[in-house]
Protein backbone atom coordinates (compact mmCIF):
# COMPACT_ATOMS: atom_id res chain seq x y z
CA UNK A 1 0.00 0.00 0.00
CA UNK A 2 1.45 3.33 -1.20
CA UNK A 3 0.90 5.59 1.95
CA UNK A 4 1.59 8.72 0.51
CA UNK A 5 -1.19 8.33 -0.91
CA UNK A 6 -3.75 8.65 1.82
CA UNK A 7 -2.49 11.97 3.21
CA UNK A 8 -6.04 13.62 2.62
CA UNK A 9 -7.54 12.44 5.76
CA UNK A 10 -7.42 13.73 9.46
CA UNK A 11 -5.62 11.68 11.84
CA UNK A 12 -5.25 11.77 15.50
CA UNK A 13 -2.14 12.11 17.18
CA UNK A 14 -2.95 12.71 20.55
CA UNK A 15 -5.39 13.53 23.56
CA UNK A 16 -6.07 16.63 24.19
CA UNK A 17 -5.15 16.33 27.87
CA UNK A 18 -1.34 14.90 26.88
CA UNK A 19 -0.25 17.73 25.24
CA UNK A 20 -0.20 20.29 28.25
CA UNK A 21 1.18 23.60 27.70
CA UNK A 22 4.97 22.73 28.67
CA UNK A 23 5.02 19.00 26.90
CA UNK A 24 6.61 18.00 23.41
CA UNK A 25 5.14 15.05 21.57
CA UNK A 26 6.92 13.05 19.59
CA UNK A 27 4.40 11.24 16.74
CA UNK A 28 5.14 9.57 13.43
CA UNK A 29 1.66 9.53 10.91
CA UNK A 30 2.31 7.91 7.46
CA UNK A 31 6.17 7.78 7.86
CA UNK A 32 6.06 11.40 8.63
CA UNK A 33 8.00 12.34 11.99
CA UNK A 34 5.93 15.45 13.81
CA UNK A 35 6.88 17.56 16.95
CA UNK A 36 3.63 18.46 18.71
CA UNK A 37 3.87 21.45 21.09
CA UNK A 38 1.20 24.28 22.40
CA UNK A 39 1.58 28.02 21.34
CA UNK A 40 1.04 30.80 23.52
CA UNK A 41 -2.53 30.69 22.20
CA UNK A 42 -2.71 27.44 23.80
CA UNK A 43 -3.09 26.26 19.97
CA UNK A 44 -1.65 22.99 18.98
CA UNK A 45 1.44 23.15 16.43
CA UNK A 46 2.24 20.16 14.70
CA UNK A 47 5.69 20.62 13.08
CA UNK A 48 8.11 18.53 11.10
CA UNK A 49 10.21 17.01 13.34
CA UNK A 50 13.43 18.85 12.28
CA UNK A 51 14.63 21.68 13.17
CA UNK A 52 14.88 24.37 10.31
CA UNK A 53 18.44 25.57 11.16
CA UNK A 54 20.52 22.46 11.24
CA UNK A 55 18.29 19.67 11.62
CA UNK A 56 17.95 18.82 15.24
CA UNK A 57 14.92 17.28 16.10
CA UNK A 58 12.48 19.30 17.99
CA UNK A 59 10.79 16.75 19.45
CA UNK A 60 13.50 16.35 22.07
CA UNK A 61 13.38 19.98 22.57
CA UNK A 62 11.89 21.51 25.64
CA UNK A 63 8.55 23.17 25.88
CA UNK A 64 7.73 25.95 27.91
CA UNK A 65 4.99 28.96 27.95
CA UNK A 66 3.81 28.42 24.40
CA UNK A 67 7.33 28.44 23.00
CA UNK A 68 9.86 25.14 21.83
CA UNK A 69 13.37 25.59 21.99
CA UNK A 70 15.73 22.81 19.77
CA UNK A 71 18.38 21.61 21.76
CA UNK A 72 21.09 22.27 19.12
CA UNK A 73 21.25 25.57 19.67
CA UNK A 74 18.46 26.55 21.30
CA UNK A 75 16.45 28.51 18.50
CA UNK A 76 12.97 29.36 19.90
CA UNK A 77 9.45 28.36 18.12
CA UNK A 78 6.58 29.84 18.81
CA UNK A 79 2.81 30.08 17.90
CA UNK A 80 2.34 28.74 14.55
CA UNK A 81 5.73 27.13 14.22
CA UNK A 82 7.52 30.58 13.62
CA UNK A 83 10.71 31.32 15.01
CA UNK A 84 10.55 33.80 17.16
CA UNK A 85 14.88 33.83 18.81
CA UNK A 86 18.12 32.92 17.22
CA UNK A 87 20.09 33.30 20.72
CA UNK A 88 23.88 33.16 18.67
CA UNK A 89 22.38 36.15 16.41
CA UNK A 90 21.46 38.04 20.07
CA UNK A 91 17.84 36.43 20.49
CA UNK A 92 14.64 37.74 19.74
CA UNK A 93 15.11 40.81 17.62
CA UNK A 94 17.55 39.44 15.48
CA UNK A 95 14.18 37.56 14.17
CA UNK A 96 11.69 40.54 14.35
CA UNK A 97 11.96 41.29 10.51
CA UNK A 98 12.57 37.52 9.09
CA UNK A 99 9.91 35.21 8.36
CA UNK A 100 11.59 31.93 9.35
CA UNK A 101 9.10 28.69 10.27
CA UNK A 102 9.17 25.08 10.60
CA UNK A 103 7.14 23.30 8.60
CA UNK A 104 3.95 22.81 9.88
CA UNK A 105 0.62 21.28 9.23
CA UNK A 106 -3.07 21.82 9.51
CA UNK A 107 -4.55 20.69 13.03
CA UNK A 108 -7.66 20.38 14.63
CA UNK A 109 -8.73 19.63 17.99
CA UNK A 110 -12.45 17.95 18.33
CA UNK A 111 -13.96 15.85 21.23
CA UNK A 112 -10.89 15.69 23.63
CA UNK A 113 -8.36 14.60 20.47
CA UNK A 114 -5.78 16.33 18.59
CA UNK A 115 -5.98 15.82 14.54
CA UNK A 116 -3.58 16.73 11.88
CA UNK A 117 -4.46 16.53 8.34
CA UNK A 118 -0.82 16.12 6.30
CA UNK A 119 -2.01 17.67 3.20
CA UNK A 120 -1.44 21.11 1.81
CA UNK A 121 -4.38 23.23 2.99
CA UNK A 122 -6.01 23.16 0.19
CA UNK A 123 -7.10 19.89 -0.08
CA UNK A 124 -7.85 19.12 3.97
CA UNK A 125 -11.15 17.89 4.89
CA UNK A 126 -13.22 20.52 6.65
CA UNK A 127 -13.73 18.40 10.03
CA UNK A 128 -12.49 15.37 11.56
CA UNK A 129 -14.59 12.61 11.01
CA UNK A 130 -17.44 12.96 13.86
CA UNK A 131 -17.06 9.54 15.53
CA UNK A 132 -20.28 7.55 16.06
CA UNK A 133 -20.45 7.19 19.42
CA UNK A 134 -23.60 8.09 21.91
CA UNK A 135 -23.57 10.79 24.48
CA UNK A 136 -26.15 11.12 27.39
CA UNK A 137 -26.72 10.84 31.31
CA UNK A 138 -27.02 7.32 30.93
CA UNK A 139 -23.88 6.41 29.09
CA UNK A 140 -19.95 6.66 30.68
CA UNK A 141 -16.71 6.47 28.25
CA UNK A 142 -13.29 5.47 28.21
CA UNK A 143 -10.09 5.96 25.82
CA UNK A 144 -7.20 3.55 25.50
CA UNK A 145 -4.11 3.94 23.50
CA UNK A 146 -2.40 1.00 21.72
CA UNK A 147 0.38 0.30 19.25
CA UNK A 148 0.48 -2.11 16.48
CA UNK A 149 3.19 -3.31 14.51
CA UNK A 150 1.24 -4.19 11.60
CA UNK A 151 -0.55 -2.39 8.64
CA UNK A 152 -3.23 -0.37 8.97
CA UNK A 153 -5.78 -2.30 7.17
CA UNK A 154 -4.74 -5.45 9.14
CA UNK A 155 -5.45 -3.63 12.61
CA UNK A 156 -9.25 -2.36 10.93
CA UNK A 157 -10.19 -5.85 9.76
CA UNK A 158 -9.37 -7.26 12.94
CA UNK A 159 -11.86 -4.99 14.90
CA UNK A 160 -14.55 -6.08 12.95
CA UNK A 161 -13.61 -9.45 12.18
CA UNK A 162 -16.24 -12.13 14.35
CA UNK A 163 -14.42 -15.63 13.44
CA UNK A 164 -10.93 -14.92 14.96
CA UNK A 165 -12.87 -14.17 18.72
CA UNK A 166 -13.50 -17.75 18.98
CA UNK A 167 -9.99 -18.34 18.89
CA UNK A 168 -7.77 -15.07 20.17
CA UNK A 169 -10.21 -14.48 22.49
CA UNK A 170 -11.05 -17.94 23.69
CA UNK A 171 -13.47 -17.73 26.76
CA UNK A 172 -13.17 -14.26 27.04
CA UNK A 173 -16.12 -14.03 23.71
CA UNK A 174 -17.18 -17.32 22.63
CA UNK A 175 -15.34 -20.92 22.20
CA UNK A 176 -14.98 -22.21 18.35
CA UNK A 177 -18.15 -23.70 16.86
CA UNK A 178 -20.60 -22.56 18.95
CA UNK A 179 -23.07 -20.98 17.12
CA UNK A 180 -23.98 -20.27 13.48
CA UNK A 181 -24.54 -16.63 12.35
CA UNK A 182 -26.21 -14.99 9.53
CA UNK A 183 -25.15 -11.34 8.65
CA UNK A 184 -26.11 -8.79 6.02
CA UNK A 185 -22.92 -6.97 4.68
CA UNK A 186 -22.72 -4.25 2.46
CA UNK A 187 -20.81 -1.50 1.31
CA UNK A 188 -21.66 2.15 0.15
CA UNK A 189 -19.13 4.34 -0.88
CA UNK A 190 -16.34 3.88 1.83
CA UNK A 191 -18.82 2.60 4.08
CA UNK A 192 -19.50 -1.04 5.24
CA UNK A 193 -21.61 -2.38 7.10
CA UNK A 194 -22.35 -5.54 8.88
CA UNK A 195 -25.69 -6.23 10.70
CA UNK A 196 -25.94 -9.76 12.69
CA UNK A 197 -28.58 -11.70 13.05
CA UNK A 198 -29.63 -14.56 15.83
CA UNK A 199 -26.54 -13.96 17.97
CA UNK A 200 -26.90 -15.05 21.91
CA UNK A 201 -23.39 -15.95 23.09
CA UNK A 202 -20.61 -13.93 22.82
CA UNK A 203 -20.37 -12.92 26.44
CA UNK A 204 -17.89 -15.11 27.76
CA UNK A 205 -17.67 -15.21 31.62
CA UNK A 206 -20.14 -12.21 31.75
CA UNK A 207 -23.17 -14.16 30.11
CA UNK A 208 -24.88 -14.61 33.16
CA UNK A 209 -24.95 -11.16 34.30
CA UNK A 210 -25.02 -9.16 30.81
CA UNK A 211 -27.64 -11.93 29.21
CA UNK A 212 -29.21 -14.50 31.65
CA UNK A 213 -31.40 -15.59 29.40
CA UNK A 214 -29.33 -16.33 26.25
CA UNK A 215 -32.07 -14.13 24.12
CA UNK A 216 -30.85 -12.49 20.95
CA UNK A 217 -28.47 -9.50 20.86
CA UNK A 218 -28.50 -6.63 18.50
CA UNK A 219 -24.56 -6.49 16.96
CA UNK A 220 -24.02 -4.03 14.17
CA UNK A 221 -20.23 -3.50 13.37
CA UNK A 222 -19.24 -0.65 10.57
CA UNK A 223 -16.14 0.77 9.27
CA UNK A 224 -15.77 3.90 7.36
CA UNK A 225 -13.30 4.75 5.40
CA UNK A 226 -10.24 5.62 5.67
CA UNK A 227 -9.44 4.63 9.23
CA UNK A 228 -12.46 4.07 12.05
CA UNK A 229 -14.38 1.22 12.98
CA UNK A 230 -17.28 0.85 15.57
CA UNK A 231 -18.87 -2.34 17.38
CA UNK A 232 -21.82 -1.53 18.80
CA UNK A 233 -23.93 -4.39 20.88
CA UNK A 234 -27.05 -3.78 22.42
CA UNK A 235 -27.94 -6.88 25.25
CA UNK A 236 -31.90 -7.90 25.24
CA UNK A 237 -31.69 -6.22 28.60
CA UNK A 238 -31.04 -2.76 27.17
CA UNK A 239 -27.52 -2.95 28.35
CA UNK A 240 -25.40 -1.38 25.59
CA UNK A 241 -21.95 -1.06 24.74
CA UNK A 242 -20.18 0.74 21.96
CA UNK A 243 -16.18 0.51 20.93
CA UNK A 244 -15.44 3.01 17.93
CA UNK A 245 -11.40 2.95 17.03
CA UNK A 246 -9.74 5.48 14.97
CA UNK A 247 -6.41 3.27 13.51
CA UNK A 248 -3.79 5.69 12.47
CA UNK A 249 -1.22 4.77 9.99
CA UNK A 250 2.79 5.70 11.38
CA UNK A 251 4.24 3.82 8.83
CA UNK A 252 3.72 0.55 6.55
CA UNK A 253 3.67 -1.92 9.04
CA UNK A 254 3.18 0.26 12.58
CA UNK A 255 -0.20 1.62 13.30
CA UNK A 256 -1.13 3.33 16.54
CA UNK A 257 -4.63 2.86 17.52
CA UNK A 258 -7.33 5.11 19.99
CA UNK A 259 -10.07 3.41 20.89
CA UNK A 260 -13.18 4.67 22.31
CA UNK A 261 -15.61 2.31 25.08
CA UNK A 262 -18.28 3.62 25.82
CA UNK A 263 -21.24 1.52 28.18
CA UNK A 264 -24.92 1.50 29.35
CA UNK A 265 -24.45 -1.25 32.00
CA UNK A 266 -28.01 0.24 33.74
CA UNK A 267 -27.61 0.27 36.86
CA UNK A 268 -23.99 -1.01 36.85
CA UNK A 269 -23.08 2.29 35.13
CA UNK A 270 -21.36 4.02 37.57
CA UNK A 271 -19.13 0.91 38.93
CA UNK A 272 -17.91 -0.74 35.66
CA UNK A 273 -15.23 1.43 34.68
CA UNK A 274 -12.64 -0.61 36.31
CA UNK A 275 -13.86 -3.69 34.84
CA UNK A 276 -14.67 -3.00 31.99
CA UNK A 277 -11.21 -0.89 31.40
CA UNK A 278 -9.65 -4.39 32.62
CA UNK A 279 -11.15 -6.19 29.84
CA UNK A 280 -11.16 -4.28 27.23
CA UNK A 281 -7.32 -3.75 27.63
CA UNK A 282 -6.66 -7.30 27.81
CA UNK A 283 -8.99 -8.35 24.17
CA UNK A 284 -6.39 -5.71 22.88
CA UNK A 285 -3.62 -6.89 24.33
CA UNK A 286 -4.99 -10.45 22.89
CA UNK A 287 -5.17 -8.15 19.40
CA UNK A 288 -1.65 -6.71 19.61
CA UNK A 289 -0.12 -9.99 20.48
CA UNK A 290 -2.03 -11.84 16.97
CA UNK A 291 -1.36 -9.01 14.92
CA UNK A 292 2.18 -8.57 16.03
CA UNK A 293 2.60 -11.75 14.88
CA UNK A 294 1.06 -11.55 11.66
CA UNK A 295 2.93 -8.48 10.93
CA UNK A 296 6.21 -10.65 11.36
CA UNK A 297 5.41 -13.37 8.65
CA UNK A 298 4.42 -10.65 6.25
CA UNK A 299 7.25 -8.93 6.58
CA UNK A 300 9.08 -12.05 6.12
CA UNK A 301 6.55 -13.67 3.43
CA UNK A 302 4.90 -10.68 1.96
CA UNK A 303 1.02 -10.15 2.59
CA UNK A 304 -0.57 -13.07 0.65
CA UNK A 305 -4.25 -14.03 1.58
CA UNK A 306 -6.40 -17.44 0.79
CA UNK A 307 -9.94 -15.91 0.63
CA UNK A 308 -12.99 -18.00 1.56
CA UNK A 309 -16.82 -16.59 1.38
CA UNK A 310 -16.33 -15.78 5.33
CA UNK A 311 -13.95 -13.31 5.12
CA UNK A 312 -16.17 -10.74 2.60
CA UNK A 313 -15.97 -8.20 5.23
CA UNK A 314 -11.92 -8.04 4.71
CA UNK A 315 -12.67 -8.13 0.54
CA UNK A 316 -15.18 -5.27 0.91
CA UNK A 317 -12.95 -3.15 3.39
CA UNK A 318 -9.72 -3.91 1.46
CA UNK A 319 -11.01 -2.79 -2.13
CA UNK A 320 -11.71 0.96 -0.39
CA UNK A 321 -8.40 1.16 1.05
CA UNK A 322 -6.61 -0.05 -1.87
CA UNK A 323 -8.69 2.12 -3.97
CA UNK A 324 -7.77 5.18 -1.75
CA UNK A 325 -4.27 3.99 -1.78
CA UNK A 326 -4.03 3.91 -5.68
CA UNK A 327 -5.42 7.96 -5.87
CA UNK A 328 -8.42 6.68 -7.27
CA UNK A 329 -12.30 7.87 -6.02
CA UNK A 330 -14.11 5.42 -4.06
CA UNK A 331 -17.40 6.56 -5.73
CA UNK A 332 -15.32 3.74 -8.46
CA UNK A 333 -16.97 1.15 -6.18
CA UNK A 334 -20.10 -1.02 -6.62
CA UNK A 335 -22.12 -0.52 -3.70
CA UNK A 336 -22.75 -3.86 -2.79
CA UNK A 337 -25.26 -6.05 -0.06
CA UNK A 338 -24.62 -9.88 0.84
CA UNK A 339 -26.17 -12.46 3.40
CA UNK A 340 -23.16 -14.65 4.87
CA UNK A 341 -23.31 -17.09 7.06
CA UNK A 342 -20.70 -17.89 9.63
CA UNK A 343 -20.28 -20.78 11.82
CA UNK A 344 -17.74 -19.35 15.21
S1 LIG B 1 19.67 22.59 14.82
FE1 LIG B 1 18.08 23.45 15.96
S2 LIG B 1 18.98 25.24 16.74
FE2 LIG B 1 20.48 24.43 15.48
FE1 LIG C 1 -9.94 -9.24 18.64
Amino acid sequence: MKLSLLPRYWYVIAESRELTQNAVLARQVLDEWLACYRGSDGKAVVAQDRCIHRCGKLSSGSAKDGTLTCRYHGWVYGDGGRVISIPSEGGAAAVAKRNLNAKTYTVAEHDGYVYVCLAPDAQSPALPFILPRPAGDRWRSFRLQNYFHNNLTNCIENYIDVPHTAYVHHGVFRKPAQQQIRTTVSRQAGHVRVTYHGETGNLGSFAFLLNPGGREIEHEDNFYAPNITSVHYRLPNGYSYYITSQSVPVSEMETRVFTDISYDFGVFTPFAKWIARRQAQKVIDQDIDILNEQGSVIKKYGQKFSVTRADVIHTLTEEIISTLAEGAEISSLKDCSREVVFQV
